[in-house]
């Protein structure tokens, strides 16, 4: 089977980490977002992905040099020279799609325990022309809502919705026939705007309903919520003594570790944690991080290479690859730090956000940018 991923897209919302890379490659629990998807893909049969790209194409090709070398598949990029919405980039790719298969589409921005083999079977009992993976949110303004009948015939999709209209949204992943690109125009087209409102109305479309957490983790605040739901999706499998595949690492434990905590996959040794610290819930350490003496953290991703001086205090931020934080520092309520960001001893910060190569040399304690 194949799947195409919509990986355009400037990722402004997950600045200031998109500066240094393509949103889809941002390391989530370890590994690039997509990565997850693609692996979980892989699992139930997609040999082909085609990646619709239409910015730093280089740093996606070297990734996905990487993935073929580890998995056995075809990666083809379609290359948009000016962005084509979420619809568009199907029809560019309409050589790669063609075929008697339906195929995935997937936002290259959402996080789940990708229900593949399941949303196929529904797809294929149904026999209809499009399957939309659904979720329940408390606050669908911000998503596709999705209205539908009792066995997932969707009656309305409206994106964006300025009133209320359901609480059931579109997760962002789609098992779409090939016979769907025949309604989609080669130019800037949106498929929740224009190609899913039209399958409703002639009754062409259901929804699967995803048990379990998802997140688009498209801003750095979901991305810091879609960690924690992450790791504990994950703990909870191993509690209950179910197979579940960490990709990106393996949780640690220890007299030092409260509740989950993530590291690389060679462990607790591709990582320094010094003495007297408490770590976790809700840790996320990358490769090569070094932690001094008596910090502590919590709800945090830690990205590769980052360095943390002594008795420092990080809670619900995200500080990115190779940032050096020195000691006595607090840094906390959504502080969201670029790559290679300096913070000097002693600065107390809530609600940073840093681009990269910046440094911070006194205490911020309103929600600042420092660009
Ligand atoms: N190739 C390409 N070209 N990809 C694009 C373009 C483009 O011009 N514009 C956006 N994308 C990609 C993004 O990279 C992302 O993977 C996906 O399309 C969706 O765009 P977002 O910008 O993340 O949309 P959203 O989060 O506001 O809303 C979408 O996702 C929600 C679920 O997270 C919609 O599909 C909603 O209906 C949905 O509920
Ligand atoms: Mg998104």
């Amino acid at each position: 089977m194949k799947a195409l991923f919509l990986a355009g897209g400037y990722g402004t919302r997950l600045r200031p980490f998109t500066f240094s890379k393509p949103k889809p490659l941002i390391d989530f629990a370890n590994e690039p977002i997509i990565l997850h998807q693609i692996k979980a893909l892989h699992a139930v049969g997609v040999r082909t992905i085609v990646l619709a790209v239409n910015y730093q194409p280089s740093e996606m090709r070297k990734f996905a040099q990487e993935v073929k070398k580890e998995l056995d598949i075809e990666i083809i990029f379609s290359f948009e020279t000016e962005p084509l919405g979420t619809g568009g980039p199907l029809k560019l790719a309409e050589e790669h799609l063609k075929g008697d298969e339906p195929f995935f589409v997937l936002n290259s921005d959402v996080i789940c325990d990708f229900p593949f083999a399941e949303m196929l079977e529904f797809h294929k009992k149904n026999k209809s022309e499009g399957t939309i993976l659904a979720t329940k949110v408390e606050n669908p303004s911000r998503y596709g809502v999705i209205v539908h009948q009792e066995n997932g015939k969707i009656e309305r999709f409206v994106e964006k919705p300025q009133e209320f209209v359901g609480d059931r949204i579109n997760a962002g992943i789609y098992i779409l026939n090939p016979s769907v690109l025949d309604i989609i125009p080669l130019k800037w087209t949106s498929l929740e705007r224009e190609i899913f409102p039209k399958l409703a109305k002639e009754e062409k479309i259901y929804c699967y309903h995803l048990n379990g957490f998802w997140m688009d983790v498209g801003k750095p605040g979901d991305f810091i919520l879609g960690s924690t739901l992450y790791l504990k999706f994950i703990s909870s499998q191993i509690k209950e003594s179910k197979k579940v595949k960490i990709h990106g690492g393996v949780l640690i434990q220890g007299e030092d570790i409260q509740g989950t905590v993530l590291v690389p996959k060679q462990g607790r040794e591709a990582v320094k944690i010094g003495e007297n610290c408490r770590i976790g819930p809700n840790v996320i350490i990358g490769k090569n991080v070094r932690i001094g003496n008596g910090c502590r953290l919590k709800n945090c991703t830690i990205m590769d290479n980052v360095v943390i001086g002594q008795s420092s205090y990080i809670d619900n931020s995200i500080i990115g690859w190779g940032s050096h934080i020195g000691s006595w520092t607090r840094i906390q309520s959504h502080c969201f730090l670029g790559e290679d960001v300096t913070v000097r001893d002693e600065c107390n910060v809530n609600g940073l956000t840093v681009c990269p190569h910046k440094g911070v040399n006194q205490n911020i304690l309103e929600t600042t940018i420092i660009l």
